[in-house]
């Protein structure tokens, strides 16, 4: 099984989850603020997920167990990121929650994979994009969301090898 960890403030993370979660099949959808950093503990194997709110700032409920999420270490443990976040009025931070989230989990020894970029994004800057490409799946329901499906379909069948 493949946990696919979300938080959420308005839904668009967690619908993304369980799309993401179908897509794959043999996964389990849980929100973070509810079942804790703890369950991450247990897995080797992850896909983590969330959005950005303020001015690149992680959501409120990653934000309250950023502490403890930063002190898990997750040596030998593969991570596949998303994030949700609005490009056209956020421009310069888009999906910035991912790129704090990808930064602690490869300090902390982790293996991230699932690098996403499709050339149909419009943004100025973001911590997520590294190289020329996202280090993980980019979604924006407020702008794109015809493209979330395809995106979701196109990065499962990417990330699939490594889980
Ligand atoms: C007050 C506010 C601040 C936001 N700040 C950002 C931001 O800094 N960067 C970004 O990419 N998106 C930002 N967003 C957009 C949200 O991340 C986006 O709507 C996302 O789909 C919400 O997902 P959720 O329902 O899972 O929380 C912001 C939205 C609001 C309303």
């Amino acid at each position: 099984m493949i946990p696919v960890f979300f938080t959420s403030s308005t839904g668009n993370s967690e619908t993304a989850a369980k799309k993401i979660a179908k897509e794959l099949g043999n996964a389990q959808v849980f929100d973070l603020a509810k079942v804790g950093v703890d369950e991450i503990k247990k897995h080797d194997k992850m896909i983590i997920g969330s959005s950005t709110w303020g001015e690149g700032e992680l959501q409120d409920d990653f934000e309250d167990i950023w502490d403890s999420f930063a002190n898990i270490d997750f040596t030998g443990k593969t991570v596949a990121l998303f994030g949700l976040g609005d490009q056209d009025g956020y421009s310069y931070n888009y999906v910035d929650a991912m790129g704090l989230i990808y930064n602690q989990v490869v300090q902390n020894g982790g293996c991230v994979v699932g690098s996403y970029y499709d050339g149909e994004y419009e943004f100025e800057e973001s911590i997520s994009f590294k190289d020329g490409v996202f280090v993980g799946l980019a979604l924006d329901e407020d702008n794109q969301s015809d493209l979330t499906d395809g995106r979701i379909k196109t990065w499962c069948e990417e990330i699939k090898g490594s889980f």
